[in-house]
């Protein structure tokens, strides 16, 4: 059940496409006292949700403000980050969720000024928030129903659950051409390659640089013929200079946010000065999206949205303050406070609250102009749509794929996202693993982190172990900073361990697509966390490092270095799979409880649950070439001899959109005995490799 609450005058999200009547009664859990609200937590109620956060998969013990931040320091004490995702999950006896959808600043004080008060406060109360209860108490219910309130989630093209490589260095076609010929070489699956913004004239979105990148449309059918497919990254800033033609377009249409008196507002971003499109303005939102039709004529068919929270290094404004002011302390003693003063003074230069309030939106459909940082965390999801629905109308038929740094709920409809500018640490590889959950539950299946890390130099072990995990994300692209030690898997010398690794994605492949399919398409979870799947179990709730992942899997991924192993708990007798390539399953029965679970570095280990059952492909060199028609399986059946495992299949040819072609599902059944049997329309062959009872 689903009953939404009306405060003031919200902006229209369309993040909740279903209407809703507004209630009339009072809000029910919380009071709401001087412009927050309060709702009393007991001590041992864990709270879900968030989305794109630090910290656990409880967010309790923390501040989270949504406030969409091009922020690198993703630390445990960060408030913000690169989305904002209004949506919380109350657990214990009778669980609700609540979304609130709004979309200026919000802050989310999960038991940290009072460990047992959730107080929630927004900036100004002009919001719709909506409360959830499921009569079953079921999370995974509540879940369902907020997902089915803001529409289904992004589908991407199958290749783009393949295996990409990308770095913010790749300069020229030279560069990207040998990419892929050293993962052809160390026979290394690939089926992306990532363009950075130095495939741009002058960082200009929507143009190629003629210099570096001579013949674009040869490169993409080259890379095409290996099975590659190249995404270019778009950013949200256009570069300010005449004869360059989306500026040009932009400024006499007037589609560029605009100061109070009307001028286009000038912030900088990678190519200097830049203005950015008005992405709430429909008809402004259009014509950007249109732009993408470019580099689609080039054979180019998926993209990244990036630095559209919009990131803003310095306003033109403030630069010239900031010099005035550094000029003015020139030749003074800079005791203590006139020393913070002058540090701050470049210091706050990017991403300043003052720059966000001194530009508006105008937004059409009869509303009026309005302050961007009142609908601040609405940008990227809005970028993201104008590129989402220009698709549609160029390519009404194919899957682009699409995703964005800055997000929105009602954006996850559009595309994906990728978790931003994370380090090589061990720590943001966990922080990877709990941020999988957390998303799922609002609607962004399509996400991964930059594998290997972002920033900072990355290691053998902790790219081996990172990709031991990103296997399973749907999104499972390698990606680093310009200026860090290059990570391409094909650098290191265990080659074979990686090589191995990476393979294994596609023997994954037929169950991690029919995952996300089923997820999409049903309104579920792709990535939960153990409480959701075993509620009544105590200990389930506690458990922060491991993931279910559909159906049939539980993931205990390895995140320490120096590490042969981990603790591992489990709710229920499963199947341990230990496994260091396609060529090497191995099996153990295990009990439910705590085990200490041997991994060496090269090895990766997941759990079959019980009565479940795991398809497995050939490993192929792209997902274009992975047979989903000639499967192996592992079945655990339990106990009972008399048990079947079964399995709905979904495959599709991974480009159309005629999702619900009812030929698109095969259900596998494999008996305790061995014997296997699969309805459905497609033929396939099914071996078990192994059945355990
Ligand atoms: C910031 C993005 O988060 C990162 O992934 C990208 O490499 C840089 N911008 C440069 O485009």
């Amino acid at each position: 059940m689903v009953r939404k609450y009306s405060f003031g005058n919200p902006f229209p999200t369309d993040a909740v496409i279903k209407h809703y009547p507004a209630e009339q009664d009072s809000l029910p859990y919380f009071a709401i006292k001087e412009g927050s609200l309060y709702y009393p937590l007991p001590a041992d109620v864990p709270v879900y949700g968030l989305g794109e956060q630090v910290r656990g998969i409880n967010k309790r013990g923390w501040s989270y403000t949504s406030n969409c931040s091009d922020d690198p320091h993703h630390l445990e004490t960060t408030h913000s980050l690169y989305g904002a995702h209004n949506f919380l999950l109350v657990g214990g006896s009778s669980p609700f969720g609540i979304f609130i959808d709004y979309p200026g600043q919000l802050t989310f004080d999960i038991g940290y000024t009072q460990k047992d008060l959730l107080i929630i406060t927004p900036e100004n109360w002009d919001l719709d928030l909506y409360v959830i209860e499921e009569e079953d108490g079921l999370l995974t219910s509540i879940v369902h129903t907020f997902r089915q309130m803001i529409g289904r989630s992004y589908i991407p093209p199958k290749w783009a659950f393949g295996y990409g490589q990308s770095r913010w260095g790749y300069k020229t076609e030279e560069d990207i051409r040998e990419v892929a010929a050293k993962y052809k070489e160390a026979d290394m699956p690939l089926d992306a390659i990532y363009l950075d913004i130095d495939y741009m004239e002058q960082y200009e979105d929507f143009t190629v640089s003629e210099e570096k990148f001579p013949d674009l449309p040869r490169l993409a059918a080259d890379m095409k013929k290996q099975g590659i497919h190249l995404v270019p990254i778009i950013d949200a800033g256009v570069k300010i200079k005449e004869g360059y033609s989306v500026y040009e377009e932009g400024l006499e249409k007037g589609y560029f946010c605009k100061e109070e008196d009307g001028t286009p507002f000038v912030g900088a971003v990678w190519p200097g000065r830049a203005h950015f499109p008005d992405m709430l303005n429909p008809d402004a939102r259009r014509w950007f999206g249109m732009k993408y039709k470019v580099l689609l004529d080039m054979g180019i068919d998926g993209f990244w949205n990036d630095m559209n929270e919009p990131a803003i290094f310095y306003s033109e404004k403030r630069l010239n303050q900031v010099f005035d002011e550094v000029a003015a302390l020139k030749g003074q003693n800079l005791d203590m406070e006139k020393n913070d003063h002058f540090l701050s003074l470049v210091n706050t230069l990017a991403n300043n609250p003052e720059d966000y309030r001194s530009f508006y939106h105008e937004p059409g459909n009869g509303l009026p102009k309005i302050r961007h940082d009142k609908v601040h965390n609405l940008y990227g999801y809005n970028m993201t749509r104008a590129a989402g629905e220009a698709f549609e109308e160029l390519e009404p038929d194919k899957r682009i794929l699409m995703f964005s740094r800055s997000s929105y709920i009602g954006m996850h409809r559009y595309g994906g996202i990728w978790q931003g500018d994370n380090l090589s640490w061990w720590s943001h590889l966990l922080m990877n693993v709990k941020m999988m959950p957390s998303l799922s539950m609002c609607g962004f299946l399509y996400t991964g982190a930059d594998l290997g890390g972002f920033g900072a130099d990355t290691t053998e072990d902790l790219l081996l172990r990172w990709l031991e995990f990103g296997i399973f994300t749907p999104l499972m692209r390698n990606h680093s900073a310009l200026g860090t030690r290059e990570q391409e898997a094909y650098r290191f010398s265990n080659k074979a361990a990686l090589r191995n690794i990476i393979r294994l994605r596609y023997c994954l492949l037929p169950y991690l697509y029919s995952e996300y399919m089923k997820a999409a398409l049903n309104d579920t979870m792709l990535f939960a966390p153990l409480a959701f799947g075993y509620p009544s179990d105590p200990h389930a709730s506690q458990v922060e490092d491991q993931l279910l992942l559909g159906e049939s899997l539980m993931l205990a991924p390895v995140y320490q270095p120096n590490t042969t192993g981990r603790y591992v708990y489990l709710p229920e007798e499963m199947l341990l799979v230990t496994t260091s390539g396609p060529e090497d399953l191995r099996f153990e029965k295990m009990t439910a409880g705590h085990h200490y679970v041997p991994a060496a570095e090269h090895e990766l280990i997941f759990f079959v649950r019980k009565g479940h059952l795991l398809p497995l492909a050939e490993a192929a060199e792209n997902v274009e070439n992975v047979d989903a028609s000639v499967l192996k399986a592992i079945a655990y059946t339990g106990t009972d001899t008399n048990a079947v495992c079964s399995y709905t299949l979904y495959d599709d040819d991974g480009y159309g959109k005629d999702y619900n072609d009812p030929s698109h599902l095969s259900v596998i059944h494999i008996e305790a005995d061995g014997t296997v049997s699969c309805e459905g329309s497609e033929e396939r062959t099914i071996t078990p490799c192994f059945i355990c009872s």
